[in-house]
C-alpha cells in the first residue's frame, strides 16, 4: 500500500504528516510494507528540505525531517498511490480538480481520519507565529493514529469510505 500527503508547498505539514505517519508505522505496525511520500500542489520550494520552523518542531517530539525535499504532485501519483491525503479543504480541491475520474475516490481529507478533532484542516503556519507549528503538530499525530487503524481495517481497498 502507498500513502501520499498533499499541502501547498511540500515544506511545513506534508512532510511533517510523512514523518509522523513513518514513524508511527514503524513503532506500532512494523512489517505492515506501507509506503509513505508527500508533495505539494504548488512549486514553489520544489528541492527544498521542509521549513526551518517545521524541523525544529518536529525534532523537538523526535521527529527528523532533514532528509525530505520538497516536490509537486504529478499525474501518475493518482494512478500510483493508493490514498492521497489532502491537508485542507483548498488542497483537496486542486487534486480533486487535477484527479483522472477513475482515480478520484483515492483523494481525501486526511483529518477525515480524527473525526473526534471535530476540525477539517491542517492549518497552514506557513505565514503565522510558531504556535501555528505545534498545532500542525498535534492535529497530524492524533489523524495518523486514525489512519493507521484505517488501512489495519480496510487493507483490501484503503480508498474505501
Ligand atoms: P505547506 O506550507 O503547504 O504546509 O508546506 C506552505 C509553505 C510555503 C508556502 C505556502 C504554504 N508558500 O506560499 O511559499
Amino acid at each position: 500500500m502507498k500513502i501520499l500527503f498533499v499541502c501547498l508547498g511540500n515544506i511545513c505539514r506534508s512532510p511533517t504528516a510523512e514523518a509522523v505517519f513513518r514513524a508511527v508505522l514503524a513503532r506500532e505496525a512494523p512489517g505492515l510494507g506501507i509506503q509513505v511520500d508527500s508533495a505539494g500542489t504548488a512549486g514553489y520550494h520544489i528541492g527544498e528540505p521542509p521549513d526551518p520552523r517545521t524541523r525544529q518542531a518536529a525534532l523537538r517530539r523526535g521527529y527528523d525531517l532533514s532528509s525530505l525535499r520538497a516536490r509537486i504532485v504529478e499525474l501518475s501519483d493518482f494512478e500510483r498511490f493508493d490514498l492521497i491525503l489532502a491537508m485542507d479543504g483548498e488542497n483537496l480541491a486542486v487534486l480533486k480538480r487535477r484527479a483522472p475520474r477513475d482515480f478520484a475516490r483515492k483523494v481525501r481529507l486526511f483529518l477525515e481520519f480524527a473525526p473526534e478533532l471535530g476540525v477539517a484542516d491542517v492549518p497552514d503556519p506557513y505565514y503565522g507565529g510558531p504556535n501555528g507549528f505545534e498545532e500542525v503538530l498535534d492535529l497530524v499525530e492524533e489523524a495518523a493514529h486514525g489512519l493507521l487503524r484505517h488501512v489495519r481495517e480496510h487493507a483490501a481497498d484503503p480508498a474505501a469510505p
